[in-house]
């Protein structure tokens, strides 16, 4: 496997502990090797130090030994080149020459999107990219559709799509794959999954970091390419799909194409109803003082980048007609935490006072947790109803399994060659054609974001969006 930019955020905080972990349970190919490719000048003995002092950080301390570590970065190389420089590419081809290699190669292209493009080209001009390849990409696939298409050209001239695995680690996470368990392991649900039923649908996914170190990329980026094209809309496909007919790459993604394509276009003056844009102005996490984005490392001080995105989706199709699907995430928000939240409609003849409707929340993070909200009486004379719950915490039922990291399942899959829980090309364009004029409609009828203290759930104007159809967000 190389990883091109090995030496950054992505690669060492994220893959490096990955491939420890499957290292270490075993699950690696004995001979797999993994080089590490970046600008940096470094040596291999002062990567594998760099990569053995990110590892320790991020793995759980028993789960790090030395001698594990030592038989892992045996595995690990580095080569320091210029990937957008076709030449070491000639380079990289006669150090890889001289390490055979009887299996096919993985390139995980850990870089800035702009150099997917010419990355493929230069694999392909120093034939590397060979039918027995794979080829990694991170999200975000470009910053429109225009660019997405141009990118997927470029890597569709060299590498065939089974070949092309287009990663979003939401869909490595284990509740979101318990999503699909949940409605298609189970007949219970199915008869009220529609709009007959539901009433609406919330998905957040709120985070209490700011940009970290990531703020050159971020600020380009924002809210709306860094999470809604990519790990929200995945999410809103799971919930909202018809049943695939086999659990198999094509017929899964099918399935959440024919979704992202539903998606009610949101564009022109709508844009401002529908949706709604923040960033965070200083404020308090967790009692500690954090200061606005614009001031936050490699961040514009003028930056409008957004922070936050709240969106009023609709799927215009049989299943779904006229239940909002209510978007959100945010940076600097109150708690981490990712869900879903499905709201049921009330009982159609209240037979008691005080009876609410049912809910379903399935929490993906910090815990995983799936929760059904039920009526229940009171103990004692008379009828008072309470709200009730049927909790089940996940990590409860499977006390003694580790909790895989969502790119380790992701790159045994690459390993594996298998591509279900990966975006096909269309799933990527679908998304961005939803997106885009969205964008547009920010751009064309320009306001700034909205203000929210860092600590809060993103801006007034967040709220207003479902308190104006009488609803509310779950906190
Ligand atoms: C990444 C985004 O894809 O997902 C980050 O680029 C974000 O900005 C991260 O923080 C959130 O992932 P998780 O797994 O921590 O919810």
């Amino acid at each position: 496997m190389l990883v091109f930019g090995g030496t950054g955020d992505l690669a060492l905080h994220k893959l490096l502990p990955a491939l420890y972990h499957l290292h270490r349970d075993g699950r690696l190919p004995a001979d797999m090797r993994i080089l590490a490719a970046a600008r940096n000048v470094l040596n291999r003995a002062e990567y594998q130090a760099l990569a053995e002092r990110r590892c320790r950080a991020q793995v759980a301390r028993s789960d790090f030994d030395n001698d594990t570590w030592a038989s892992f970065a045996a595995r690990l190389d580095y080569l320091a080149m210029d990937l957008s420089q076709s030449a070491e590419f000639g380079r990289l081809a006669r150090f890889l020459g001289a390490h055979a290699c009887n299996r096919g190669r993985i390139y995980y292209l850990a870089t800035a999107p702009d150099l997917f493009e010419a990355i493929a080209e230069h694999l392909a001009i120093a034939g590397l990219a060979g039918s027995d390849t794979r080829i990694v990409l991170e999200k975000p696939i470009g910053r429109s559709l225009e660019s997405a298409r141009e990118i997927n050209a470029a890597i569709g001239a060299v590498f065939s799509e089974p070949q092309v695995f287009r990663i979003d680690h939401y869909l490595g996470k284990e509740t979101v794959q318990n999503l699909m368990a949940l409605r298609f392991a189970n007949a219970l649900f199915e008869p009220i999954w529609r709009a007959g039923h539901i009433d609406h649908v919330q998905i957040s996914v709120n985070e209490t970091l700011g940009v970290e170190n990531r703020g050159a990329y971020y600020d380009k980026a924002g809210a709306m390419r860094d999470m809604v094209q990519n790990h929200l809309l995945q999410l809103l496909c799971l919930v909202a799909m018809e049943a695939p007919v086999r659990f198999d790459a094509e017929s899964v993604r099918n399935e959440k194409v024919k979704i992202l394509e539903a998606l009610k276009p949101i564009a022109g003056l709508d844009v401002h109803d529908k949706t709604v844009r923040g960033q965070y102005v200083a404020g308090k996490i967790g009692g500690q003082e954090v200061p606005a984005y614009y001031f936050e490392k490699h961040v514009d001080n003028d930056s409008d980048t957004e922070t936050f995105v709240a969106i009023q989706a609709e799927i215009d199709n049989w299943r779904w007609a006229g239940v909002p699907f209510y978007l959100r995430t945010g940076k600097r928000m109150a708690k981490k935490c990712s869900e879903i939240v499905i709201q049921f409609k009330p009982v159609p003849h209240r037979l008691f006072e005080g009876s609410q409707a049912n809910r379903l929340v399935i929490s993906l993070q910090p815990e995983e947790r799936i929760t059904l909200q039920l009526m229940g009486k009171s103990p004692g004379k008379g009828m008072q109803l309470t709200p009730i719950e049927l909790d089940l915490n996940l990590a409860q039922v499977f006390p003694q399994k580790r909790r895989w990291d969502a790119y380790e399942r992701l790159l045994l899959d690459v390993i594996e060659g298998d591509s279900t829980l990966f975006m096909r090309r269309d799933e990527v364009e679908a998304a961005w054609a939803w997106i885009d004029p969205i964008l547009k409609g920010w751009q064309d009828n320009y306001q700034d974001p909205r203000p929210y203290p860092a600590g809060r759930n993103g801006p007034e104007q967040a709220n207003t969006l479902l308190e104006l159809a009488g609803r509310e967000w779950e906190d």
